[in-house]
């Protein structure tokens, strides 16, 4: 396994997917954790990670020594090959000669690194992002690539195994990026691909039972792929022990709640509690068009209807939850202060510590396109593996700026379920992160046949997005978009106007609300 230090690059999570990709187990820590706790980690290699620090500066963060002692590779990036290079006896001087974007890498000399990627001689495109530079080398280290503004673009001590590099690897931007890392993790490191979804799917199942033992377990279902895969695995590992609770808040898609129900029940056999509370949450959000109270008042409801079934079940210590690995990561942070809620997201996150249960968490090791590998080991459908991610409040976000009733629910559903239907039609499901309809607060005037209509109109969205953080819209053919368009007025009674959402993020959001 691989330990990964963070500096607090923007873009440390992509080495440890690049890692993983490369089937090995690796782990993100602050660069300041405990040293003991580091060592006994046991990596056969150590990544130092980029991050936003001067080492000219005072106080700068620099690795643990024991990092350059412990006998095993190590690979510095971007800011992790200056602290590198400045820890080791080398010299660091703040740029004249920053270096952001494309930049292309001269390779001088053949290096464990590059072997089989790069040759000698040769140039390639890499991606910099860096303001100051090494200008003097440790002893023991070569320089093996130069870029046109640092002389230093790779380095390499092949003897203690110690590689460098200025530009970064783990981003796409570097087409050849994670080749190197594939190096330097299995030729270099000579870490094993044992990393995959059956293996960890065994050893997860073996955890699983030994932490419950013949306890009861409850997991909470809304339909998306991670409470999926975590509910089909704990079946897998101790069969009835487990309970799933599906509350149903009448605000999921079409045929949405029906999917879940069939899928788990009469495929599955897991024992499922499905609770109809779609009454119980139209009632509480009568008259509410606040998007904060509307999430708020979902989220405690949702928690409360939950625990309300968790308690019928009785004698159950344990809750599952899909706790993914990046919410897991401590992050690095220099900014220091809070972050401003933009909105309050709605999970399940205050019920353990409410319930006074216990937390199984098998899916705290993964991330989501793991998830997805995993859900299709386990045989899930693909429908369900490869959904898109859908918002806890549902589509009381998607109505805004209204009263939410159950008849503009049914038009917006219907909608939705139109627009889906042709985008998975033209095969463009999959290059979208997220699609789906917003009912708008606005009648609009129509004509339809010879009659005059006075209805709503709705918003289509779709975005592209590698994490939900920040997304573009789809440029979608304008026939295809003409086509929903026509779809949807033609089908959907209570609409009669279409329009479609280019915003980007930032500076809009995904969602409307
Ligand atoms: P925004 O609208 O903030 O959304 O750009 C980013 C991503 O988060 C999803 N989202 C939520 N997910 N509970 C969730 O589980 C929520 O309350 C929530 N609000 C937004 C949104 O669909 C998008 O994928």
């Amino acid at each position: 396994k691989i330990l990964i230090l963070d500096f607090g690059s923007q873009v440390t999570q992509l080495i440890a997917r690049r890692v993983r990709e490369a089937g090995v187990y690796c782990e993100v820590h602050p660069f300041n954790s405990d040293p003991a706790k580091l060592k006994a980690f046991n990596a056969k290699g150590i990544i130092l990670s980029g991050g936003p620090a001067s080492v000219t500066g005072i106080d700068t963060p620099r690795a643990p020594t024991f990092v350059y002692d412990a006998g095993v590779p190590v690979f510095g990036i971007c800011y992790g090959e200056q602290t590198m290079c400045e820890q080791l006896g080398g010299k660091v001087e703040s740029g004249h000669h920053r270096e952001f974007g494309r930049a292309q890498i001269e390779i001088k000399k053949g290096s464990a690194l590059f072997d089989g990627v790069w040759e000698a001689g040769k140039s390639y495109e890499v991606w910099m992002s860096h303001g100051d530079r090494v200008t003097a080398l440790p002893d023991g280290f070569e320089v093996v690539g130069v870029s046109g503004n640092a002389p230093y673009a790779a380095i390499a001590d092949e003897k203690r195994r110690f590689y460098a590099v200025q530009f970064h690897p783990e981003v796409v931007h570097t087409p050849d990026g994670a080749k190197l890392l594939e190096n330097f993790v299995r030729k270099i490191a000579g870490c094993h691909g044992q990393w995959t979804m059956a293996a960890f799917r065994e050893r997860m199942i073996a955890d699983i039972r030994a932490q419950v033992g013949d306890g009861k377990v409850i997991c909470g279902l809304s339909g998306g792929v991670d409470s999926s895969v975590a509910a089909v695995l704990i079946h897998e590992a101790i069969g009835d022990q487990l309970t799933c609770v599906f509350v149903d808040h009448g605000l999921l898609r079409m045929g949405e709640a029906e999917q879940v129900v069939s899928l788990f029940r009469d495929s599955y056999n897991i024992p499922l509690i499905h609770r109809d509370a779609s009454d119980m949450f139209l009632s509480a959000l009568a008259g509410e068009i606040d998007p904060e109270v509307k999430r708020k008042t979902i989220g405690k409801l949702f928690i409360d209807v939950f625990e309300e079934e968790a308690k019928k079940v009785g004698g159950a210590q344990f809750l599952a939850q899909g706790t993914l690995y990046p919410d897991v990561i401590e992050s690095v942070s220099f900014t220091g202060g809070p972050s401003v809620t933009i909105k309050s997201h709605h999970n399940v996150g205050g019920l353990p510590a409410r319930m006074n249960m216990k937390l199984v968490e098998p899916l705290r090791e993964l991330f989501k396109d793991e998830v997805r590998a995993l859900g299709r080991e386990l045989g899930l459908p693909e429908s369900l593996v490869g959904r898109h991610p859908f918002p806890g409040p549902g589509l009381a976000i998607r109505i805004p700026g209204q009263e939410i009733t159950r008849e503009k629910l049914d038009i917006l559903r219907a909608a939705d379920a139109v627009y889906l239907d042709e985008i998975r039609k033209s095969g463009l499901y999959d290059k979208i992160w997220q699609a789906f309809a917003v009912l708008l607060p606005v009648r609009t005037v129509g004509v339809m046949g010879d009659g005059r209509t006075y209805d709503f109109a709705c918003a289509l969205r779709a975005v592209t997005s590698t994490d939900g953080m920040t997304a573009d819209y789809f440029p979608f053919p304008h026939d295809f978009l003409g086509r929903v368009a026509t779809r949807i007025i033609n089908e959907v009674r209570g609409i009669n106007r279409v329009t479609y959402d280019i915003t980007s993020k930032p500076p809009g959001t995904i969602e409307w609300e």
